[in-house]
């Protein structure tokens, strides 16, 4: 697991607590409402709810995070890149497109979230834009029929903006 990119602030964590009774069997909704807070799971607020809440431990909530998708245990980026790898889309060559925006962003080794901390990358199933496909979103922005070529060319973009020229 990677460290934390940001502090914890243990008093939204224990408000969290609170609201959910302290109870272990509201720990999904506990995750969710940590995970809306911080946009991922820090490693350190996982700790503090395993150790705080009765009947959990640290590594318990560690293993109940990894078991479920919605939950992310990396920081996302600034631009939060989903590339959707359904069926339609990945006859239609989602593939190629997810390499070069790993290769753009040096995302090597199924790392998801760039060193600067502006993009982060996931994979998802359909998402039910399949007459647009291969599909991306960044933010909530949709990219229909992306090529390679075309998604180094958005992301180009996006890197001048970032860059202020
Ligand atoms: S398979 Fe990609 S939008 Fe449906």
């Amino acid at each position: 697991m990677t460290g934390s990119t940001v502090s914890i602030d243990f008093k939204t964590i224990d408000e969290i607590l609170e609201s959910c009774n302290y109870s272990k069997q509201y720990l999904i909704a506990m995750l969710q409402k940590v995970q809306e807070v911080y946009k991922y799971l820090p490693e350190e607020a996982m700790t503090y709810i395993g150790e705080k809440v009765d009947g959990l431990s640290p590594a318990t909530v560690y293993g109940v995070a990894t078991f479920y998708a919605q939950f992310s245990l990396e920081p996302k980026g600034k631009y939060e890149i989903k590339v959707c790898d359904g069926t339609a889309c990945h006859v239609r060559g989602s593939m190629p497109v997810l390499n070069a925006i790993r290769e753009k962003l040096n995302l090597k080794d199924n790392k998801i979230t760039t060193d600067d901390g502006l993009f982060s990358l996931e994979i998802v199933s359909c998402l039910g834009a399949c007459g647009l496909a291969p599909v991306c979103v960044i933010n909530e922005k949709v990219y229909p029929q992306m090529t390679s070529d075309a998604i180094s060319i958005v992301l180009d973009t996006l890197l001048k903006e970032e860059r202020g020229n």
